[in-house]
């Protein structure tokens, strides 16, 4: 586990843990995956989990994210996770990204990033459906945050190619 501190947030004490794991374990049909995982991922930095292939790392990202129920305990901010489903996981902070990337293949860069910036918007299915003023409002903030002016329609779209794998 390496932990770099790279950035102070205003009023935040740096060091002060931000996601706690406290004895987590996991086992697959006897075979135990994690046992005893205790760390904290401080406020305000980078924390970067090592290890060799099969040590265990995918495992833990699905324990924190709840694609897994795992023994012991994690926490955000003070707040237990552990009775959360993933997607109340993701409303309380968390996020991630996969090790096999699954993106839209008929959507444009910055649809897929969009995509990624709803769990942090407002307006809902409805809203979204009905393209009200909130939720166009919303995907031009997404946008803008992503570093683009606004949704491309057409000339960034990779018409029928498919992504890597
Ligand atoms: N759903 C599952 N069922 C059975 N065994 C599993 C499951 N998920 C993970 N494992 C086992 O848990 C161990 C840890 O695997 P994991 O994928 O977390 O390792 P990793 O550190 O992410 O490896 P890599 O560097 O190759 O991505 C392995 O022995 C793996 O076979
Ligand atoms: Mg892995």
């Amino acid at each position: 586990m390496i932990n770099v501190p790279v950035m102070e947030e205003k009023g935040q004490a740096r060091g002060d843990a931000l996601l706690r794991i406290d004895g987590v374990g996991i086992s697959f049909q006897g075979v135990k995956a994690l046992e005893e995982v205790s760390f904290d991922v401080p406020r305000g930095g980078v924390t970067s989990v090592i290890g060799p292939n099969g040590a265990g790392k995918t495992t833990l990202f699905n324990c924190i994210t709840g694609l897994y129920r795992s023994e012991g305990q994690i926490s955000l901010a003070g707040r237990p996770l552990d009775r959360l489903a993933s997607h109340d996981r993701v409303a309380a902070g968390i996020s991630r990204t996969f090790q096999t990337p699954a993106l839209l293949d008929d959507a444009t860069v910055l649809d897929n990033v969009l995509l990624g910036a709803h769990a942090r918007t407002a307006a809902g299915f409805w809203r979204c459906a009905a393209r009200s003023p909130l939720a166009r409002r919303e995907e031009r903030r997404s946008a803008r945050r992503s570093g683009s002016r606004g949704p491309s329609r057409g000339a960034a779209r990779p018409g029928r190619r498919r992504s890597p794998r």
